[in-house]
């Protein structure tokens, strides 16, 4: 199963996961064999990319949470969004339940390495944001043996941390170019609009409310909106930092492509230990797989195989079935590129 993005498709070519409307309803399922008609609606509904390969195969891969959750949490994330943009106040009710949802699916998959980036449509970026945060940070505090009190409180903060964008204009939130530095001091504002939005909704911990304050603060005091440092910063804004920042780099926008996921590990390495916590770094890299098994790599060698299994960085087994110069191995050779081996995968095929 692999990635293609939607100007690549071709007619005849198997759908390997299946692809959601707006309102969370199956559009084209698993298993479809693509037609032009499809793909020029899939295009003209803004889906950047869709999952190809053998749906049976990819049937069979694990997931933290469910495709039928995780577009349950996208409408409810919408809905509540929508309605306090329009003035409403934010419905905790609805929020918790399906965030109960979502703690209960990864807690139940907690040996679950998470092998794939999310699609989502360039309208959808925003709700679809917030629910991988939440998956993202929940799987973080599991793995940090978060008992299920703290596990929620984690997932409600996860998952609106972003809320306070409901009040930046959208001339600033959607401008498909840079922003210019009064612009950005505006943007920086989501982070307290988001602390008082949380803190005026009832039945809602105060924690939750801070990872919406600090999910930009940084290890080395460089965040905002407080510049605040390293034990000032509470562990749960941490988790979501980590989380933000990893799924913000390997999403589509209007204005620019997202980088895969093994991209997106590098870059987060590279930013811990000054701006991200070092220890989450480290969970979150025992969590999560940038190649699923069955995928076709190309090796910093020009060697070419197929992922066999991954366990983060720990392991990454790889069958080599190619060597250097394209010739087919006689007999296919097995390697695990764990984080300190001398061959790498220098992309996916
Ligand atoms: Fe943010």
């Amino acid at each position: 199963m692999k990635i293609v993005r939607v100007e690549n498709l071709e007619s005849g070519m198997q759908l390997a996961r299946a692809v959601y409307s707006t309102e969370g309803k199956i559009l084209l399922n698993a298993g479809v064999i693509l037609k032009d008609s499809y793909i020029a609606r899939l295009r003209a509904l803004g889906f950047p990319a869709v999952y190809i390969g053998d749906a049976e195969k990819a049937a069979a891969l694990p997931e933290a949470v469910s495709e039928s959750t995780r577009q349950r949490a996208i409408a409810q994330v919408r809905e509540s969004f929508t309605s306090v943009k329009l003035g409403g106040t934010l419905s905790i009710e609805p929020i918790s339940e399906i965030v109960d949802a979502i703690v209960d699916e990864v807690v139940l998959s907690r040996d679950v390495i998470i092998p794939l980036t999310d699609i989502r449509r360039h309208d959808d970026y925003t709700f679809g944001h917030c629910v991988n945060v939440c998956v993202l940070s929940v799987m973080m505090g599991v793995a940090l043996e978060f008992d299920d009190l703290k596990l929620r409180e984690l997932a409600i903060g996860a998952i609106l941390h972003d809320v306070g964008k409901l009040k930046i204009p959208d001339q600033i939130l959607l401008k498909p170019a840079r922003l210019t530095s009064k612009e950005w001091d505006e943007m920086k504002q989501h982070t307290r609009y988001g602390f008082d939005v949380l803190r005026a909704s009832e039945g809602l911990s105060t924690r939750a409310a801070h990872v919406a304050y600090q999910h930009h603060e940084r290890v080395n005091g460089g965040g905002y909106p407080r510049g605040l440092e390293d034990d000032g910063i509470h562990p749960f804004a941490k988790i979501v930092a980590v989380a933000d920042t990893y799924d913000a780099m390997t999403s589509d926008r209007i204005y620019r492509k997202g980088v895969t996921p093994f991209e997106a590990l590098q870059v987060i390495r590279s930013l811990e230990p000054r701006q991200l916590d070092t220890t989450i770094v480290d969970v979150f890299f025992s969590r999560v797989a940038p190649y699923p098994p069955g995928c076709k790599v190309k090796l910093d060698t020009g060697e070419i195989g197929i992922v066999v299994t991954t366990r983060g960085e720990a392991s990454l087994v790889v069958q080599v079935e190619y060597d250097a110069l394209g010739c087919p191995l006689r007999k296919p050779t097995v390697v695990d590129l764990g984080r300190y081996a001398a061959r790498r995968i220098a992309r996916m095929l």
